[in-house]
């Protein structure tokens, strides 16, 4: 049995990139792990966030949670800020990380290029909150897309240096990264991932999209003039739409191959369509049954909050008695 810790920011809707690259594939290990599914509100405020709009997403991220499959008999969903720890270890590990490294990160970098007016000590210490809300928990592994693998190699590195400073303490990590699927790209620039800030709202899909908003923007979707729907990085808009298709419908990319040879992008746009729109369908239904029934999910997060306190409360005890902090009688 292995500790599981993931993590969704609610700085809006969350699209088809979060749930193929990390939701989706968090509800098969919850049979056989102890998980940990945390809503990560404190991470979201690292960019400029309406009140309003932040209470509306954290939920809408929990009912995501369970409407894609999560169960919180099986698993502890909860909201960060309402665990205190993970600010707390955040401070002690930020006084144990480099200035350098932190620097090194590519997505602070892509962010502080993009808008210099929302540059804030917060975004830049990002990926030792993280690293935080990881080792509190013991965990064993990270399932999450590709773009965090070098949030979680931070992680990793401060286990390291924090156990052999003082003595064993935190485990160390693994990233858990699927091998297909991991990196869903913009519908419309298939070189850049699928984001849910994209300020073109035809680059993504959310989960909570209808089916009419879904097929409009997969038949707005960006292919190519070869009109060969085969999977190769001469193509990699079809590519993307492809690995979408496989990971939805189980398919295997080859027998897509098939099925579309000799027929062109409309058709497979259609279908393509109809799988995701039918896909996301029970998804969208359960949330907005959900955030409805707002008592269910309160339950939830507050049961969730009070097993992941327990555990963390009992790593941050150790890491403040090795560097010396006075308990409080
Ligand atoms: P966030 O909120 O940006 O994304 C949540 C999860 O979705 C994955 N993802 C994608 N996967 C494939 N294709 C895409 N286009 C795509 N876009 C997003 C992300 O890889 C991620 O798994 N820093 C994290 C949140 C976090 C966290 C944690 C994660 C905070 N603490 C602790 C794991 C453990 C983030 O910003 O993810």
């Amino acid at each position: 049995k292995k500790i599981i810790f993931s993590g969704i920011q609610p700085s809006g809707a969350l699209t088809l990139g979060n749930y193929l690259g990390a939701l989706k594939n968090w509800v098969n290990l919850q049979e056989e792990n102890d998980c940990y599914f945390c809503v990560v509100d404190q991470h979201a405020i690292t960019v400029p966030q309406e009140a309003k709009n932040l209470r509306k997403n954290t939920l809408e991220v929990l009912a995501l949670y369970i409407a894609c499959g999560i169960d919180p008999e099986k698993s502890s969903l909860f909201i960060q800020s309402h665990v205190s720890a993970h600010a707390e270890l955040s401070w002690v590990l930020n006084t144990m990380t480099y200035m350098g490294q932190l620097n090194r990160m590519t997505q602070y970098k892509e962010k502080s290029e993009k808008s210099e007016a929302n540059l804030n000590a917060g975004l830049f210490t990002y990926p030792v909150l993280m690293a935080a809300d990881i080792l509190l928990y013991q965990t064993d592994a990270v399932p999450v897309g590709d773009d965090q693998k070098q949030h979680i190699e931070l992680a990793r590195d401060l286990a390291e240096r924090f156990n052999s400073r003082y003595s064993e303490t935190f485990k160390v990590p693994e990233p858990m990264i699927s091998k297909f699927g991991s990196r869903i790209m913009s519908l419309q620039e298939p070189t850049k991932k699928m984001s849910k800030s994209d300020s073109d709202a035809n680059a993504f899909i959310l989960l909570l999209d209808d089916a009419d908003t879904i097929k409009r923007k997969i038949k707005r979707a960006v292919t190519d003039s070869i009109g060969v729907v085969s999977y190769n990085d001469e193509q990699l808009g079809v590519k993307n739409l492809m690995t979408i298709y496989s990971k939805l419908s189980g398919e295997s990319i080859e027998s897509i191959q098939n099925k579309y040879e000799g027929k062109g992008y409309g058709v497979f746009k259609e279908d393509l369509a109809e799988v995701v729109a039918e896909g996301l369908r029970p998804v969208r239904e359960k949330a907005e049954y959900l955030l409805k029934n707002k008592d269910q999910l309160e339950l939830v997060y507050t049961k969730g909050a009070e097993k992941a306190e327990k555990v963390a409360r009992k790593t941050l005890r150790k890491v403040y008695k090795k560097i010396g902090f006075i308990e409080r009688k």
